[in-house]
């Protein structure tokens, strides 16, 4: 391994099943410069300070790595760590980390973390220069478990560069395996010189209960890279909250700092509202909205102005709607004078049902939001150096006629790159879209029924359906296919459809609703059937890769 111009080497590593592990780190002569013991069963996270432009091997002995890489460079937002193959801790180059990336199951121009689980997006913002994604991860596995925070930078929002994890779970969580936690979802504000970062803590037992403890912190940065140690600001739940307390959102009008909190109330889905003077201590105003429907709690709640209108956002965790879609996120449009929001409209966020966990913030007028595309239909096919789970596109939220509307923002429209169709037609197919990465525009001069099927995986299959009235995704021959997937619109005119490997977006009328769902395609190789009952102006393009 050559470390270039970094002089950090980080490694998320656990010994082998009952044994001792060591990570060992030799110097070019084959000197042992530093063994390291993998303490913990799970969850070892080693950091070891090295010379730039300098050669050393790393040995593992009885242990695995399941991430490594360099970081520690002057201009790492720009360059981002360096990835490093576990196997043999060189060093990947943007071409190898490329073909790394290129599977059929991972998506090329959403954002996937290097390897394993992500969940929510966390902390999204823009500070000098750089967009923040920061999310739920476990470096060590593809499935959910003690929660860490990745990060990645943006100067477009659409090509990121990894940055180094950010937080781990609490030291007494990685010591005994009966309890779970970590760093929960969270928020920032960024200031002009440093960014706020509000999260939840969470200790508890394997099934969430009256024992799960959750308390909010807050930290602070003013490079993205450092950040001051957390300072509990609210451990105290208002009497009548459940054991769900979490996920804080901050915002700020003219002077004043809110925030917003996803619980249960009295056994009905919440957002707590606080408010601070200074945006360090927080008392609690009283709810937000409270829930009719019958949900757990409300997760990763938001709220902001929109257009004149204030919305509050929120994922409705363990509920199935009528339609059978597993826990969809919903926004709540109305007018706020302080304490309760009083709600004119509702919506779902998006109809698909795999985006979850919505997060938005403002840069420069725009009103984004970024959402986690979860599984909650267990489709997931798990493969070695495998994702699982990644972002929507950015979608920039406007208000029309009292209605959200998200459109992917427009740097989004830069990935097409080859035209492969462009022209009218009312039975049109293309197969063998190499990459199986593309993006088509459907245009209907008067609402018409049609069919568009967007995968094809022997008998498997993905469509968007319009039939008298009812625009829906649907899927044949897995999990979900019982499930009709419906938008809010009462007609299509307009489809744009972004197809990435195993996840397909879908934007409806200019964003009039958008719905997100997942099929893994087990080929690179995508293609694209339209039949429709009316002649339809057609664009195909592929898109170039974000890696
Ligand atoms: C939503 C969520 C949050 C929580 C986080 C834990 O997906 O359950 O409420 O903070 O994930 O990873």
């Amino acid at each position: 391994m050559y470390t270039g111009h970094y002089e950090c080497l980080e490694i998320f590593a656990r010994p082998a099943c009952g044994k001792k592990g060591y990570i060992e780190l030799l110097d070019e002569n084959g000197s042992v410069l530093h063994q390291k013991e993998l303490k913990h069963i799970y969850g070892n996270w080693i950091r070891l300070q090295l010379k730039k432009e300098s050669t050393y091997e790393v040995r593992l002995r009885d242990a695995e790595a399941a991430l490594a890489y360099l970081s520690g460079c002057e201009d790492i937002l720009e360059r981002g760590i360096c990835i490093l193959d576990t196997r043999t801790f060189s060093e990947m180059d943007a071409q190898q980390y490329h073909s790394f990336c290129d599977t059929p199951y991972r998506e090329q121009y959403h954002f996937t973390p290097v390897v394993n689980w992500i969940n929510d997006p966390n902390g999204l913002c823009w500070f000098r220069g750089y967009y923040h994604l920061f999310y739920q991860y476990n470096p060590f596995g593809q499935e959910w478990n003690n929660m860490y925070w990745g990060h990645a930078a943006s100067r477009d929002l659409i090509h990121w560069k990894h940055l180094p994890v950010v937080l781990e779970p609490q030291e007494e969580i990685l010591d005994n395996p009966v309890i779970k936690g970590g760093a929960f979802s969270g928020s920032a504000l960024a200031g002009e010189d440093e960014v706020c970062f509000y999260l939840t803590r969470h200790v508890g037992p394997q099934e969430d209960g009256w024992d799960t403890v959750q308390y909010q912190t807050m930290m602070k940065s003013r490079d993205m890279l450092s950040f001051t140690p957390e300072k509990e600001i609210i451990r105290e739940k208002p009497e009548n909250a459940s054991f769900d307390f979490r996920d804080p959102k901050a915002g700020k009008y003219k002077d004043h700092w809110y925030l917003v909190l996803g619980s249960c109330l009295d056994g009905k889905g919440a957002i707590l509202l606080y408010e601070s003077p200074d945006n360090e201590h927080w008392n609690y105003s009283g709810p937000l909205l409270v829930e009719k429907e019958p949900i757990r709690t409300i997760e990763c709640p938001d709220f902001f102005l929109l257009d004149g209108k204030y919305v509050a956002a929120g994922a409705w965790m363990d509920h199935y709607d009528g339609q059978g879609r597993f826990q969809m996120s919903r926004y709540y449009i109305g007018d706020w004078q302080g304490g309760e929001l009083s709600v004119e409209k509702e919506q779902w966020i998006d109809f698909g049902s795999n985006c979850y966990a919505a997060q938005t913030f403002c840069h420069e007028g725009r009103r984004i939001l970024i959402g986690w595309i979860s599984d909650f239909y267990h489709e997931h096919v798990k493969t070695e150096q495998g994702a699982y789970g990644s972002m929507t596109l950015p979608r920039e939220l406007h208000l029309k006629d009292g209605h959200v509307y998200a459109q992917p923002v427009k740097e989004v429209y830069d990935l097409r790159d080859e035209c492969l169709y462009c022209g009218e037609s009312s039975d049109f197919s293309r197969e063998s879209i190499g990459g199986n990465q593309y993006y088509v525009k459907l245009e209907f001069d008067n609402p018409c029924n049609f069919r568009a099927v967007l995968g094809r995986d022997g008998e498997k299959e993905i469509s968007l359906i319009s039939s008298s009235g009812k625009v829906f995704l649907k899927t044949k021959g897995v999990k979900s296919e019982e499930i009709d997937f419906t938008a809010q619109v009462k007609e299509c005119r307009k489809a744009e459809i972004f197809v990435d490997r195993r996840t397909v977006e879908v934007y409806l009328n200019d964003g009039e609703d958008a719905g997100t769902k997942l099929f893994y395609n087990s080929s690179r190789e995508g293609s694209f059937r339209l039949t429709a009952s009316e002649l339809t102006r057609v664009e195909l393009y592929t898109m170039k890769s974000i890696w």
